[in-house]
C-alpha cells in the first residue's frame, strides 16, 4: 500500500470483525514499527499486546466495571488541558458533535453517550489489542516519541490491510489493564489500541482536519524584511 493512501485510509476504527489477527502479522508490524524515531534512541515504549483469553478477560473486567458503574482509577496524567481554548475547544466539540450523530444519539442523552464510550472496553469488538506503557521517569519529549512510535503502528497495520483505534479511556481502567499485563511500578499507561479488521456494517463520520494555513506556516523571505529591526 502506498504511504499517502496508509495515512488517508488510516481512521479509529469503532466497530471490528470477528477474524482473528495471525500473531506472526503482529510480530511483523511491531518488529517494523520498533525503527520509529526516538530522542537518543531511547525507545522508551513498552509495549503489552493481548490476544484470545487474555483480552477476553480483560474486557469481561472492564465491563464488569462499567456495569458496576465504578469510579475511574485516579488519573497519572491529565488527558487534556482543564480549559481548551479556541481553537482546540471547537474542534474538539465538532468532534463529539459528529461522533454522536454518526450513532443517533442526541447530545443530551447521557445514558446514550455512556453506552456509546461502554465501547471502548470491550476494544469496539478487536480481537487484538496493545497496550503502550512508559516509564514515569520520563519527559515531554519521551511521550512524543510514544506518538510517532504509535503512528507508525497504525501505518504498518493498514499496509496489512488491518485497522487500528488509539485509546486514552483504557487509561481510566488502568488498574483492571495491570491486572492482566502485570506492568512494572515505574510504567505508567499511555493508551491502548484496538487493532483488527474493519466491520464494514458499522457506520461512521470521516472526522474533518483544519486547513492547511491554521496549522502550517511557511515562512516566505519576505518576513525576514517585514520583522527586521
Ligand atoms: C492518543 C489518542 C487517544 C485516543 N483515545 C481515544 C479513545 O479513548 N477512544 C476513542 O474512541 N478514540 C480515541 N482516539 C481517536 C481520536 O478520537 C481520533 O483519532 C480523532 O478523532 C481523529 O479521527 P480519525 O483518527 O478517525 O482520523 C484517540 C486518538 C489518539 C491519537
Amino acid at each position: 500500500m502506498d504511504l499517502y493512501e496508509a495515512v488517508k485510509s488510516r481512521r479509529a476504527v469503532r466497530g471490528f470483525a470477528d477474524r482473528p489477527v495471525p500473531r506472526e502479522v503482529l510480530e511483523r508490524v511491531l518488529s517494523a514499527a520498533a525503527w520509529s524515531p526516538s530522542g537518543s534512541n531511547l525507545q522508551p515504549w513498552r509495549v503489552y499486546v493481548l490476544t484470545g483469553e487474555p483480552l477476553a478477560e480483560l474486557k469481561k473486567r472492564a465491563g464488569e466495571r462499567v456495569a458496576a458503574g465504578d469510579a475511574w482509577d485516579e488519573r497519572e496524567y491529565e488527558m487534556y488541558p482543564t480549559a481548551l481554548k479556541s481553537p482546540y475547544r471547537e474542534r474538539r466539540s465538532a468532534f463529539g458533535k459528529e461522533r454522536y450523530k454518526s450513532l443517533g444519539v442526541a447530545r443530551e442523552d447521557w445514558e446514550g453517550r455512556q453506552r456509546a464510550a461502554s465501547g471502548n472496553w470491550q476494544c469496539f469488538g478487536a480481537p487484538a489489542a496493545l497496550f503502550c506503557y512508559i516509564d514515569r521517569d520520563m519527559g515531554l519529549p519521551q511521550w512524543a516519541d510514544l506518538g510517532m512510535y504509535l503512528q507508525t503502528v497504525m501505518l504498518l497495520l493498514r499496509a496489512e490491510g488491518l485497522h487500528s483505534c488509539p485509546q486514552m479511556a483504557w487509561s481510566v481502567y488502568r488498574k483492571t489493564v495491570a491486572e492482566i499485563v502485570h506492568p512494572p511500578d515505574d510504567l505508567v499507561l499511555f493508551c491502548g489500541m484496538s487493532i483488527g479488521f474493519e466491520n464494514a456494517n458499522v457506520d461512521y463520520i470521516r472526522t474533518g482536519r483544519a486547513p492547511l494555513e491554521e496549522t502550517v506556516t511557511f515562512v516566505e523571505s519576505s518576513a525576514l524584511r517585514s520583522h527586521a529591526a
